[in-house]
């Protein structure tokens, strides 16, 4: 492999050891830990694992994550209502909120969305912290968006001036890491291009990328043809696809052939390993920023 391994676990760990020390700080002054509440609807093994995930990295810097339980039955009206609680602080401090997605189809995503305080969001999907984003003032940013760029500034790898492609538009990833890039100062300065699933000549816009992020859900889409010798290939996809030679029949994989990409980049990130750990420190910085704005 001719590619330098964006590692997104190594740098979590080196961000979850200096978060532990500023938790500690406010646990000290304020009598109390940051406090995480997440809403879990279902039953969905994939979301379950992430929440699970959360909540230990929660627990390894000194933040208080609790999870609170909906039923797979419950409607619109009682999510929103679960939110309301929550913010009124019933189930304990909630100094951040964060509703798990995917909601189950019959649920309006948005109204429950909406339900969390701006000032509570640490997922930062909420309209009031999606504008200061835009704006270039950012409070709350969405936390793989800010796993992304962190990453890159990281491993040094210059946007200003650069090219960035970012296949995917999604109000949590796509748009979100454009308005980083296209943001001023470090991290930023970037030209950006997003592309989509009505894109034309998407391979043809992937070869002048000198930042190239995959965030689509599709494995292999991103081949080894598409990335321009050099680039900086940063893979958000999460996949999972079968493999007999596994004990559980499946493994995940990224929206980026790995293997061939790593060949003719210049820096890849790899999946699992990679953006999926640094989302999770995002999260527990935003916790930790609730906390201290609310105090
Ligand atoms: N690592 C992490 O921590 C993390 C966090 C969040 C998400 N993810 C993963 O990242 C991926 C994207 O998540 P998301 O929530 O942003 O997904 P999403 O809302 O489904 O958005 C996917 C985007 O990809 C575009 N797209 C679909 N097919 C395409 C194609 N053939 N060519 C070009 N663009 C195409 C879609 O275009 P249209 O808009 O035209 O439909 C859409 O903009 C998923 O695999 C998800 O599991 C990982």
């Amino acid at each position: 492999m001719k590619a330098r391994l964006l590692d997104g676990k190594a740098l979590a760990g080196r961000i979850e050891d200096t978060l532990r020390d500023e938790v500690q700080t406010f646990a000290k002054m304020v009598g109390r830990p940051p406090r995480l509440v997440v809403v879990l609807v279902g039953e969905m093994a994939a979301s379950a694992s992430y929440v699970k995930s959360k909540a230990a990295a929660a627990a390894r810097v000194g933040i208080d994550a609790e999870v609170v339980r909906a039923p797979v039955t419950a409607d619109t009206e009682q999510l929103v209502g679960l939110v309301e609680a929550l913010s009124r602080d019933e189930h304990g401090p909630a100094d951040g909120i964060l509703v798990q997605l995917p909601l189950p189809t019959h649920i309006d995503t948005q109204r429950v969305l909406d339900a969390v305080p701006a000032e509570r969001d640490v997922d930062g999907f909420h309209p009031e912290n999606a504008g200061l984003l835009s704006q270039g003032r950012p409070r709350f940013v969405p936390c793989t968006a800010a796993g992304v760029q962190r990453m890159l500034i990281d491993a040094g790898v210059e946007t200003a001036g650069k090219h960035a492609v970012i296949i995917g538009r999604s109000d949590i990833v796509g748009k979100p890491l454009a308005l980083l890039f296209a943001g001023r100062g470090k991290g930023g300065d970037a030209t950006v291009t997003i592309c989509h699933s009505r894109s034309e000549d998407l391979a043809g816009i992937c070869r002048k990328a000198d930042i190239l992020v995959a965030a689509v859900g599709k494995p292999g889409l991103v081949t080894a043809g598409m990335v321009k010798p050099g680039a900086a290939v940063v893979d958000v996809g999460i996949n999972r696809v079968a493999d007999p030679s596994a004990a559980s029949g499946s493994r995940l994989v990224g929206d980026v052939d790995f293997a061939s990409v790593a060949e003719v980049a210049g820096w890849i990130s790899p999946v699992p390993g990679g953006v999926g750990p640094l989302t999770v420190a995002m999260l527990l910085a935003n916790t930790l920023l609730a906390a201290e704005l609310r105090m």
